[in-house]
């Protein structure tokens, strides 16, 4: 498998490709953009079998949960948006985790209704019940065109033969060694002697390669139902989880409709509800159409966007939550004289405190976790995955005998009103826990679209995911290519907490002045965050441009017909 990563390294010296001038039917050439090098060589071998982009998809998701298990995994979930070529179809493909029957809003407050602490971040009774793998059946289904088990094949050649530790792993690992310390299962798969594996060091899964091949066999039932399932059941039961067979069976992927939004003359295609990501931007972007962004100083735009972003994410921790279960008014918070209305209580000359519009307590964290990849191929059908055991390393306990390393996704749910969760935010009635409900995420696969060009993005990075997201169909709607929105230096406001956090160099000194003294509060997380894969096509030009994040080890790849694609 190395010989498969060398030869796409290479390919990477001709990251845009030309083919023909004037306007394209199909794209002149595939593109894949993960997180690391080995998801992308799946998802390459995948199309150059005769794969579309769907196949792709199921390799590359499929392989980053082999890989990249500090992000995702066999144990979470993610969204999958599709856009089918043949069709025009675009549908976003829920795979989110659900909540187990025997979950409850209260369940992890004591008796005093304070919040125990960690009890939604470690161990199962902070997992949901998985949705990766019935979301690859379904792709496979319903969009593919090579059986799954061919799809499948490069993560299970992954887990069996086992991966290198780079230093981002060994890094990663170190932060959660402790809780991953606490379950053998997950020590002896993750670990090494108990502490973070050297680089370079084979991190081998056998009986994750074993439930892999049962999903490949068997489809839903390898997962959802006989041994793997039972198995799961029992180690959650054992360890005070609350799954049920039952919860198993039952859980169905969701397709559901994108929320589509425009801005100066683009369309912006994104993730619905149970993502709060499309509605926020959609609503941050209308806010921003009304003012003219290029016709201001640096600071001012900055400003004006976060004063966006802030009323965007007041509306997410008040009405946004699982539409299965709650109504979400998307018409009403999409709707263009409410957001002119909320564009309008912006003061260019100061920020608005967010105690003003409405709120409540929280605090902030960081996290690297969570994955995004893009992926295109030559008929122009297009996917963009999130996907997320949510914080590092998920709820840090792996189901011995069955390899699946277990979701922490619970913690998204607002476990109290009011209360913040990992990424300081907060919610409340619309997304409390019960039993069968998606918990509300800010995973914001995206689609942006002009009538000359076709972008596909998408990052990890908890609540600031949306955030990022949004600088980064800003930069496309001004012309500018991948390469630029992956590297934009970051910024976001969530509303509570009233901050405007920023990456390490994210803000200048001057622009954290100005913005200071605009009386916004500042505060710089230690660290770049985000990990952005991203695609362009650019269909004047007929060219294909693709970029991986340079905060993270992914790979970028376009992949020209004369390469031995089909
Ligand atoms: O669904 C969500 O919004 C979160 N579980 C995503 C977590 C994430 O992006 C972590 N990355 N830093």
């Amino acid at each position: 498998m190395m010989s498969i990563t060398k030869k796409i390294l290479i390919l990477t010296a001709c990251i845009v490709v030309t083919v023909s001038p004037g306007f394209a039917a199909g794209p002149p050439a595939h593109a894949v953009a993960s997180a690391h090098p080995l998801a992308t060589a799946a998802g390459v071998e995948i199309l150059q079998q005769g794969g579309n982009a769907f196949d792709a998809a199921i390799a590359v998701s499929a392989a980053l949960g082999v890989v990249e298990p500090y992000s995702s995994g066999f144990g979470g979930g993610g969204f999958w948006l599709v856009h089918r070529a043949g069709d025009g179809k675009q549908v976003m493909i829920d795979a989110r985790e659900t909540a187990p029957g025997l979950a409850h809003a209260r369940m992890y407050r004591d008796a005093q209704d304070n919040v125990i602490k960690d009890a939604s971040l470690k161990g199962p009774l902070a997992a949901g019940i998985p949705g990766l793998p019935a979301g690859l059946v379904h792709l496979a289904e319903h969009y593919g065109r090579l059986p799954l088990g061919q799809s499948l094949a490069p993560a299970k050649r992954y887990a069996e033969q086992g991966f290198e530790v780079s230093s981002r792993y060994h890094q990663l690992a170190g932060f959660v060694a402790g809780s991953l310390r606490q379950n053998p299962a997950a020590a002896e798969i993750f670990l090494q002697d108990g502490r973070p594996p050297r680089i370079g060091y084979l991190v081998r899964q056998q009986e994750l390669a074993a439930t892999i091949d049962a999903i490949a066999k068997q489809g839903r039932d390898g997962f959802y139902r006989g041994p793997v399932a039972e198995t799961m059941v029992r180690e959650s039961r054992k360890y005070g989880g609350v799954w049920s067979l039952k919860d198993l069976e039952a859980y169905r992927v969701v397709e559901r409709e994108p929320i589509v939004t425009h801005y100066r003359g683009a369309k912006i295609v994104s993730a619905p509800p149970p993502s709060s990501g499309g509605i926020v931007m959609a609503q941050a972007l209308q806010i921003l159409e009304t003012f003219d962004l290029d016709g201001m100083s640096n600071v001012q735009r900055k400003h004006h966007i976060i004063e966006a972003m802030r009323r965007a994410f007041r509306d997410r921790a008040v009405f946004l939550g699982d539409p299965d279960f709650v109504d979400v008014p998307v018409a009403r918070l999409l709707d263009r004289s409410y957001l002119e209305g909320l564009a309008l209580t912006v003061d260019p000359s100061k920020a608005t405190p967010s105690d003003v519009i409405g709120g409540g307590p929280a605090l902030q964290q960081t996290g690297t976790q969570t994955t995004h990849f893009s992926v295109m191929d030559r008929e122009g059908n297009r996917v963009a995955g999130t996907l997320s055991v949510n914080t590092l390393f998920g709820a840090c306990f792996v189901a011995a005998g069955t390899g699946v390393l277990f979701n922490n996704e619970m913690d998204d749910f607002s476990i109290k009103p009011f209360t913040p969760n990992a990424y300081g935010l907060i919610g409340n009635e619309a997304n409390a826990i019960a039993p069968g409900k998606r918990p509300l995420s800010s995973m914001t696969p995206t689609f942006l679209e002009l009538p000359d060009r076709v972008g596909i993005v998408g990052t990890p990075g908890g609540s600031r995911i949306i955030s990022m997201v949004l600088l980064a169909a800003l930069d496309f709607v001004d012309g500018r290519l991948p390469e630029s929105w992956v590297a934009l230096r970051r910024f976001h406001h969530q509303y509570e907490p009233d901050q405007v956090q920023f990456e390490l160099h994210g803000l200048t000194e001057f622009e954290q002045q100005r913005l200071a003294g605009l009386g916004h509060e500042l505060r710089e997380i230690s660290r770049r965050y985000g990990n952005m894969q991203a695609i362009l096509w650019d269909k004047t030009e007929n060219r294909v441009h693709s970029a991986s994040d340079p905060r993270g080890e992914g790979l970028a790849v376009v992949v020209p017909a004369e390469a031995g694609t089909q």
